[in-house]
């Protein structure tokens, strides 16, 4: 009997379904977590994780580029991050005939790694608190614009005093928490930053947009880079004489892989979340924002898609275009529908009900009411705003006529940005972009969000149609032999355009009538989320907070789990090679893998190839790249994705659904070895099994 209850226990225990473990903790603050992550199976120490004087797992993490996270890996500043965070750099470097995005690229030595001028990684140096030097002067009696400027004077001088771009040193202050607290980070910019290897996009981008944000996933996500300094082992802007960084701290590789319920923890730079909005914020999102950004898009992608499956070079000239507004295309209807399943709305307004009670006779009384207000008045603007970026601001044509415009008024050289430009063009597609939006723009948006020359132009063309024959046919923008030809002399002939002037007139409406009313609103807004911040943190005094994301280093736990996305589904956690062969598929472009692997695992023995793993720690955008750290500190995984059923977590973080999805190193080694052909990089790590 006795035996039976327990053996009934044992069995409830291991059933209970995997939490997810929320959160994104600020590595400075790690102490305050420790003891969590070491009940939870972490080995090493918060000194181990981000310290000051010395080496640190935090100096082995990079920000890559202006959004994504790499991480060091070998003595040699070797650099791991995903394909598709330096895709651009891949895309570059490729055409028709050096198609590296098609086939992967392997440097075979160093004098074979390619540069990519404008890429830097930057890495955090350290980071602290300095609240109190920002608030000095501040009096509680002044006014928020007395306050913003103490804030901006004081912060202002800090950086000052640190910032140094000659050694590649860079400085910023960021208020946290709706600026209740200002935290200081101080970066190391270098900017030589080489490619050294990438799969094909059959591997790296295995299973495209088909696949991109859902499990059960299969992508060898990865490319490898190397940062490299002067002789100093300082930064510096690429020369043939620089040479191979030394980290402070690079990562060894654990080959022992992962089982679900194994410790993980991502380090890395998420980019943005709003867990602590109101109601009316997550309503805006869910209702309205992200479904008719999805319509707009969905449009978009249909047309880019009729052309890339048309013809070779079109795909190559719009892959990256096209993943990226497929991207948080996609991501949205995740979002939106996780945020009703959830039913997050009603979740919200049950917490504000009982803050009301609680803020009844403090001085909290009547924020939420105020926010709510702010939200309306905001709202009919940002909706204007959201439309213009996304029909107007998405017309290749007059965001290029704008461009040249610009450099040639500030008397800088055009060739560059013209040849860049016209490299990844397709003017059908953008004619064609250019009547739906349009279309859209002018069938959503009312009247009072129309600019006048919309209006005019529209019943002087009488179609949208019309107006696009003759935007294409004048405009000087269509024909790069001209563009290249300008001088400063001729601006004025081109503000005549129609191209530079449908740019203009809908900028000057944009930055007149759309633009000003949402930053005082949204100021409004924000000042009233410093005090609704503080007034949760009060509210709660038993519940750990952390800053919302903003780029800057943060700390995931969690571990491999699986999860059910509907009844009677369960997803395991662990992918492998014999998927990859189910999925692939000849036929189908996102399918259709290298000939190479299909031999390889013809040879039989890799039906276990691990390939992908999903996890619980909280991450978001801007984690893409990161690594993916086991209990003892070793690098057991790139972070690429999240689930699809999860993407509400910048908003809502559902332990039942949110999972993150890595690609298992083990794959990474597979294919440098067995595709790359690459083992002087396999030689160049170090392995901790
Ligand atoms: N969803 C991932 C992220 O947000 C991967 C995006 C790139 N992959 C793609 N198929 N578009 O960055
Ligand atoms: N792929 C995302 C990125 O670029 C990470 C996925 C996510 O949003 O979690 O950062």
């Amino acid at each position: 009997m006795k035996k039976t209850f327990l053996f009934v226990l044992v069995l409830l225990t291991a059933l209970q379904p995997l939490k997810a473990d929320e959160g994104m903790w600020l590595p400075l603050l790690i102490s305050n977590r420790i003891g969590d992550m070491q009940a939870k199976g972490f080995r090493l120490t918060a000194e181990d994780v981000y310290s000051v004087n010395k080496a640190s797992l935090k100096d082995a993490v990079v920000l890559f580029g202006g959004g994504c996270t790499g991480e060091v890996v070998s003595r040699d500043g070797l650099l791991f991050t995903n394909h598709h965070c330096g895709y651009g750099q891949i895309q570059q470097h490729s055409s028709v005939e050096h198609d590296y995005l098609k086939d992967g690229f392997w440097a075979m030595n160093k004098d074979e790694e390619l540069p990519n001028p404008g890429l830097t990684v930057s890495f955090l140096q350290r980071m602290e608190e300095v609240t109190e030097q920002v608030l000095k002067g501040y009096q509680p009696s002044m006014s928020e614009t007395q306050r913003d400027s103490v804030v901006r004077v004081n912060s202002a001088a800090i950086t000052k005093s640190i910032n140094d771009p000659e050694k590649g040193i860079r400085s910023s202050v960021e208020g946290l928490y709706y600026a209740n607290q200002y935290f200081l980070f101080v970066y190391k910019i270098y900017s030589d930053v080489r490619l050294v290897g990438a799969p094909p996009s059959s591997i790296g981008k295995f299973g495209g947009d088909t696949d991109n944000w859902m499990w059960p996933r299969h992508t060898g996500d990865f490319a490898i880079f190397r940062i490299y300094a002067n002789k100093d082992n300082e930064p510096a802007e690429y020369s043939k004489d620089n040479v191979p960084y030394k980290p402070k701290r690079y990562f060894t590789i654990s080959r022992k892989g992962v089982k679900e319920g194994d410790f993980t923890f991502v380090y890395g730079c998420p980019g943005s979340t709003k867990e602590y909005v109101t109601s009316d914020e997550v309503r805006y999102i869910g209702n309205v924002s992200d479904p008719e950004k999805i319509a707009l898009r969905t449009q978009r992608l249909d047309i880019q898609k009729k052309y890339m499956s048309q013809d070779q070079a079109v795909r190559i000239q719009y892959s990256s275009k096209n993943a990226s507004v497929s991207n948080a295309w996609k991501k949205w209807q995740g979002e939106a529908k996780g945020l009703a399943r959830r039913k997050t709305v009603d979740s919200k307004i049950a917490f504000e009900q009982d803050f009301r009670n609680w803020s009844k006779n403090n001085q909290y009384n009547g924020l939420l009411d105020q926010l709510s207000s702010l939200y309306e008045q905001r709202n009919p603007y940002f909706r204007a705003s959201e439309y213009y970026n996304e029909t107007v601001s998405t017309i290749e044509l007059l965001t290029f006529a704008n461009r040249i415009y610009t450099a040639l008024e500030a008397g800088n050289p055009i060739s560059e940005i013209a040849e860049r430009f016209y490299k990844d063009y397709y003017q059908p597609i953008d004619e064609e972009t250019f009547v739906a939006m349009m279309q859209a723009f002018d069938k959503q948006m009312s009247s009072e969000f129309k600019p006048s020359y919309f209006t005019e132009k529209l019943s002087k063309y009488g179609s949208i149609e019309a107006w696009r024959n003759d935007l294409y046919a004048h405009s000087l923008f269509t024909d790069k032999n001209k563009v290249l030809k300008l001088t400063k002399e001729e601006l004025s002939k081109l503000d005549a355009d129609p191209a530079y002037e449908m740019y203009k007139a809908f900028n000057q409406w944009y930055r007149k009538d759309i633009q000003p009313p949402i930053s005082r609103i949204s100021r409004d807004i924000y000042l009233a989320y410093r005090k609704y911040m503080k007034a949760q943190m009060e509210f709660q005094p038993d519940k750990a907070f952390y800053p919302d994301a903003n780029l800057t280093l943060r700390v995931a736990y969690g571990k491999v789990a699986g999860y059910s996305p509907s009844d009677a589904v369960y997803y395991s956690p662990v992918s492998t090679l014999k998927g990859i062969i189910e999925k692939d598929d000849p036929n189908i472009f996102d399918y259709n893998i290298p000939q190479t692997l299909r031999d390889i695992y013809a040879e039989g023995g890799h039906d276990d190839q691990p390939v992908c793993f999903l996890a619980t720690n909280h991450t978001s955008g801007g984690n893409s790249g990161s690594p993916v750290i086991n209990a003892d500190g070793e690098l057991i995984g790139i972070n690429f994705d999240r689930v699809w059923e999860g993407t509400m977590s910048d908003l809502a973080f559902d332990p039942d659904f949110c999972r993150n999805i890595s690609l298992d190193i083990r794959y990474l080694l597979f294919v440098v070895d067995k595709i790359g052909h690459a083992k002087w990089l396999l030689d160049e790590m170090s392995f901790a099994d």
